[in-house]
């Protein structure tokens, strides 16, 4: 076995986690990860001081409402965001791009376009299809949406295919942090680099397309300060970071928050005095809350929030609760570190599965092949193989993948393949477990072993 170049305390980050101790071997993380089973045991504990937030006078809601404004405050600190009012609560990062399209939908003119990749997850792609395709040319309106080449060997972006779409009617720019599907990470400064010189002039007046940043795959092991970035928006899903609860994220920066219409309309969005919903008008309440209609995920978001902190933890000192519910101010220097520590960690991971899955005979690896441009996941096809059946087969083994287009429905279009299989690692997996996975993958793949019970999918893909 390769040895890690690992500052991580592996084998106490993998107590934390039941699928682990339980004998899973867990590399769909790109999909989901794992939660540790103090989040579990924080949500089910939170149940008997259970009560709504702003909407009681009861110790029991000032207090959870305490602690669902901490929640905020803690996913602030984490990515660097100057304020927590600058962050909205969805169901997940699809929701949160949609988000982005309706509260911007009313500023687009005729004529305007928006730019993105040909490797954005659908939830990045089909809300901005649907604008620009089904909204607004009801309303007379008619705004492009023009997408940016990638190189298909490398899985890179191409720069200069964007620069070249851009233009003074470029209202937004939306492209995925790393894509789930080449794992690539996107150059975010050259972006906005792009975004900024267009000249699009900007209701709020200035002068430069918005940058969208989908952080989905990238939040999760990789440092991220939105101030230092310089995003506009950055949307990203707990259930990719320990916290399978329902609860994703949008950063916007402030003054679009203020100028931006509201997601939702509806309760607690509205201001709170009396007086401020009557027949002729409504005020909106002060921000984050104009963007949180409706009784929230409370529970889900407390506990999500929490992942950050237990992250830092894991990363840091796994065997201490410094950061774990505690009111301990979050310092930057932590999270670089922690982050920089995953970051690391995972990248030897996924040079070892890249460097055993290219052994493989017919196999065809997507994305860069330096896994310094990628996040920690490997999408691959064998010639003559179904993905789905490869996916299935190594289930059988014990190895959990994922088949499919994993949402990544441009690029797979664009290489003209209908699927891909994929493993996807995170910081509890072991140098063992990939190299068990990419072993048992050969083994499938040299000695012609197909599955003996194909899932519904693999089997219907495969007929
Ligand atoms: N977007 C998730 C994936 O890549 C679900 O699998």
């Amino acid at each position: 076995m390769v040895e890690t170049d690992c500052t991580l305390d592996i084998p106490a980050i993998r107590k934390h986690f039941p699928a682990i101790t339980k004998g899973r071997i867990v590399t769909n993380n790109a999909a989901s990860t794992q939660a540790p089973r103090k989040l579990a045991d924080l949500y089910r504990e939170l149940l008997p001081d259970y009560e709504n937030v702003h909407r009681g006078q009861s110790n029991a809601s000032r207090a959870m409402t305490r602690l669902f404004e901490n929640s905020y405050e803690t996913i602030a600190k984490f990515i660097g965001a100057p304020s927590w009012q600058e962050l909205s609560l969805h169901r997940n990062t699809t929701e949160a791009h949609n988000s982005v399209m309706y509260s911007l939908m009313t500023e687009f003119r005729d004529g305007d376009n928006i730019v993105l990749t040909m490797m954005e997850h659908n939830s990045n792609y089909v809300p901005w299809y649907g604008m620009c395709r089904e909204i607004l040319p009801r309303f007379g309106i008619h705004v492009e949406y023009r997408i940016v080449n990638f190189d298909s060997e490398t899985g890179e972006l191409d720069l200069e295919h964007l620069a070249s779409l851009v233009d003074n009617r470029t209202k937004l720019v939306a492209a995925s942090g790393a894509s789930n599907f080449f794992g690539t990470k996107n150059p975010i400064s050259k972006i906005r680099e792009i975004a900024s010189a267009s000249g699009y002039v900007q209701p709020t007046g200035e002068r430069r397309s918005y940058l969208l940043i989908d952080g989905a795959q990238l939040v999760p092991s990789t440092y991220v300060d939105v101030q230092a970035m310089d995003v506009d928006f950055l949307s990203f899903s707990f259930h990719k970071i320990l916290a399978p609860f329902g609860v994703g994220v949008l950063y916007a920066k402030e003054h679009l928050r203020r100028a931006m219409r509201p997601f939702l309309y509806g309760g607690d969005m509205v201001a709170g005095l009396v007086g401020s919903v009557k027949p002729e008008r409504v005020n909106y309440n002060e921000l984050p809350w104009k963007f949180s209609a409706g009784t929230p995920n409370i529970l889900g978001a407390i506990v999500s929030a929490q992942a950050f902190r237990i992250l830092l933890d894991l990363a840091l000192n796994p065997e201490e609760e410094i950061y774990f519910m505690t009111e301990k101010e979050i310092l930057r220097k932590d999270v670089r570190d922690a982050m920089d520590k995953i970051t690391r960690y995972t990248r030897t991971l996924t040079r070892r599965a890249l460097d055993l899955i290219s052994e493989i005979p017919k196999i065809k690896i997507y994305g860069p092949l330096n896994e310094t441009r990628r996040t920690s996941l490997v999408a691959f096809n064998v010639e003559g193989r179904s993905p789905f059946d490869l996916a299935d087969a190594l289930n059988e083994f014990g190895v959990e993948s994922r088949a499919g287009c994993h949402c990544a429905g441009l690029a797979h279009d664009n290489l003209q393949i209908p699927a891909s299989c994929r493993l996807s690692f995170y910081l509890y997996n072991t140098m063992e477990e990939v190299e068990t996975a990419a072993d048992i993958l050969a083994k499938i793949v040299r000695e012609g072993i197909y599955a003996k019970a194909p899932s519904a999918v693999g089997a219907l893909a495969t007929s």
